[in-house]
């Protein structure tokens, strides 16, 4: 009986890509985790790094590292991270340029060796980064979604955990919309244990911590200076990851491509999602507020922007 292995590919052995590697063996969350980069070397000694942590973690797995492509071939998933991370001086579009370009390439090369896999795409600007996987690979929209809800839905809940005094895996909320100031953490639906947080905390506590959460990266920014967060950008992209490469059908906020779902056609934003085997399975619509109408169009109305400027 053939056995059947969960791949998983993570290019780019930076800071957010390094993360997710190793919160992917220790969560053991693939049979074969392969890690990706064109520096010579690095990935190689990450993945050895993180290779002598099996006996401690319990990872059962392979993980190696690489700077040639047909050692990703086959993978069930891939996570792409690679991409220059915004320096001092350098507008949002300079990145946007740089990183097209740097992601186009990967992508060709994905395609290549595992035209099957399930892209999760994590590179910045997300929402734009996402939409040039899904033109240059041609994938369906399923086969190609980007992380971003998942890392803000967390810094949210935890927000949220922390004004309340409560587990933060109490809480359940939402972040929809793009990644960036825009986006809209949905007030009406986060809950802890089921009670409306809207119960719990007063109107001017909600919206320092909605304000708080739009900002999250650009907080963690501010006390790195030369550099973004990683830690948990590394861990929301393994949990995408593991519920595709195990079926779970876990209920995620993601970029995914939206054809008239919310009123929205052409553009990827992020919206809930249950993610399987066969990457965005189902996006969940249901009836947004005007008020809440009016702020994601400022989402897409951001996103159109980062989309035009791809040049795709
Ligand atoms: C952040 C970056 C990774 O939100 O986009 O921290």
């Amino acid at each position: 009986m053939a056995v059947s292995t969960r791949k998983l590919s993570i290019v780019g052995a930076g800071a957010v890509g390094t993360a997710a590697a190793q919160w992917a063996v220790s969560r053991n969350a693939a049979d074969e985790i392969v890690l990706i980069d064109v520096i010579e070397g690095v990935p190689q000694g990450k993945a050895l790094d993180l290779s002598q942590a099996a006996p401690l973690c319990g990872f059962t797995g392979v993980v190696s590292g690489t700077n040639d492509y047909s050692d990703t071939r086959d993978s069930d998933v891939v996570i792409i991270t690679a991409g220059l991370a915004r320096k001092p001086g350098m507008s949002r579009d300079d990145l946007l340029a740089k990183n097209v370009e740097i992601v186009k390439s990967v992508t060709e090369n994905i395609c290549r060796y595992s035209p099957g896999a399930v892209i999760v795409v994590v590179t910045n600007p997300i929402d734009a980064m996402v939409y040039t996987v899904f033109k240059v690979s041609g994938f369906p929209k399923n086969r190609v979604v980007g992380m971003a809800g998942v890392l803000d839905s967390a810094r949210y809940r935890t927000f949220l955990a922390q004004a309340l005094g409560v587990a933060p895996r109490d809480v359940t909320a939402l972040v929809m919309g793009i990644h960036g100031d825009n986006m809209l953490p949905l007030t009406r639906l986060a809950s802890v244990g089921g009670v409306p947080v809207e119960e719990l905390l007063s109107g001017d506590e909600l919206e320092r911590i909605v304000t708080r959460t739009q900002q999250g990266g650009g907080e963690i920014v501010k006390h790195l200076k030369t550099g973004s967060a990683f830690s948990t950008p590394g861990l929301a992209a393994v949990e995408m990851a593991q519920s595709i490469l195990d079926d779970q059908k876990r209920l995620l906020p993601c970029a995914a491509y939206l054809e008239g779902e919310f009123g929205i056609e052409g553009v990827f934003l992020g919206v809930p999602v249950i993610l399987g085997r066969k990457g965005v399975e189902k996006i969940l619509e249901f009836p947004l507020t005007s008020h809440e109408k009016d702020a994601l169009a400022l989402s897409v109305e951001a996103v159109k922007k980062q989309m035009a400027a791809t040049g795709l």
